[in-house]
């Protein structure tokens, strides 16, 4: 297993690293030089290094030289040293783990500069015996997966692209519901970023849609792999736009998407949206595990505003009207018709009619 606190690396098997292009290269010392500028508001010589961390001067020079090419500022003045003045947003695990309040979720996390979907490396992952809680994350994808196979806009280095490995032992039927689970988390983790006015506020349109001032914000698509009749693994991937611009936004999705800083107002930091996501995906996935889903059941009604109002599924065929009446104790949406009767909707894109 891979150690923790490495900076920009990651441990994907050859087909990962055909496809992924992973943050430049650095290793536990330039980790150990960039721990020893961090902290030290003051110019630090290459012999006091070179001392201390017992490496050459020359060595020294060339991990700050690998740290700058990952977007670490290191200001150098020939007769004083060396000083950290900025470090980048980047989702490195170093980084991340460095304000991380989890046990599990995040303590590992294998993070690529690039990839086609942080989805498809983590079921791999898991596959091959990753442990549960291993992240995977990535500054942008080329081929990011969204529901009913959409595909995800993930332009780099503005958003927050995550994937996290899960092994409830859960019936396969009850899977849907850590869906739920999810979208709970990051609606959490959103409001907790956001200094935005009330409606800027999130809420969720089912089943895992997160909206700020009626856009999309983020999504969730839970992908599985099951023995029989349980499942096996499962991977929880959220996508969260956090610093896009509404110039950036692709025509298709302009006006019914959104990010935080275009809702809230300011810019977020990504780092610190992905620990507190991985905060609240633990919270609540600890949770669901020892008291079921029933609370996060009515935690995820309270933050969702469809219910008692007119809406259209469409569903892979067709659509459906109706009014959203509730979740069903397996996360499904209980729909009203016209008719009288209900209708359990599993997969669907809601649309409120007013
Ligand atoms: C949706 O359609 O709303 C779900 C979007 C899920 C996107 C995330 S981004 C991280 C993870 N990797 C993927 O390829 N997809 C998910």
């Amino acid at each position: 297993m891979k150690t923790p606190g490495k900076i920009g690396e990651n441990q994907a098997g050859p087909r990962e690293r055909a496809v992924a292009r992973a943050t430049k290269p650095r290793g536990d010392r330039a980790e150990e030089v960039l721990s020893f500028l961090r902290g030290r508001d003051e110019y630090v010589s290459g012999a006091r290094m070179s001392r201390a961390l017992r490496i050459s001067r020359t060595a020294v020079w060339k991990h700050i030289v690998a740290l700058r090419g990952a977007g670490y500022v290191v200001d150098a003045i020939p007769s004083r040293g060396y000083r950290l003045r900025n470090a980048p947003d980047l989702l490195l695990a170093s980084e991340i783990q460095r304000g991380l309040r989890t046990s599990f979720v995040g303590r590992d996390i294998r993070h690529f500069e690039t990839t086609d979907s942080t989805n498809r490396i983590a079921l791999s992952l898991a596959e091959t015996g990753a442990a549960e809680g291993t992240v995977v994350v990535a500054e942008e994808q080329t081929a990011g997966r969204g529901r009913l196979g959409r595909s995800w806009f993930s332009p780099p280095r503005v958003n927050l692209y995550a994937s996290v490995i899960l092994r409830p032992s859960l019936p396969m039927a009850e899977a849907a519901q850590v869906v739920l689970v999810g979208a709970v988390a990051a609606a959490r983790a959103i409001a907790s970023m956001c200094d935005g006015p009330p409606e800027a506020q999130p809420r969720i349109k089912w089943p895992n849609d997160i909206l700020l001032g009626g856009r999309k914000v983020s999504g969730t698509l839970v992908e599985t792999a099951s023995q029989g009749e349980l499942l096996r693994h499962l991977v929880l991937g959220i996508g969260i736009n956090a610093n896009l611009a509404e110039k950036d936004l692709p025509e298709d999705i302009r006006g019914i998407a959104t990010s935080l800083a275009i809702a809230c107002g300011h810019p977020v930091s990504r780092v610190e949206l992905a620990r507190r996501l991985f905060g609240e995906i633990e919270a609540s996935y600890l949770r669901f595990r020892q008291e079921g889903f029933g609370p996060l059941a009515a935690e995820y009604e309270t933050l969702s505003e469809m219910w008692g109002k007119p809406v259209r599924v469409t569903l892979t065929q067709g659509s459906v009207e109706g009014i959203a009446e509730g979740l069903e104790p397996d996360g499904a949406l209980r729909l009203r018709l016209l008719s009288g009767s209900a209708e359990r909707i599993l997969a669907g894109d809601v649309q409120l009619l007013r």
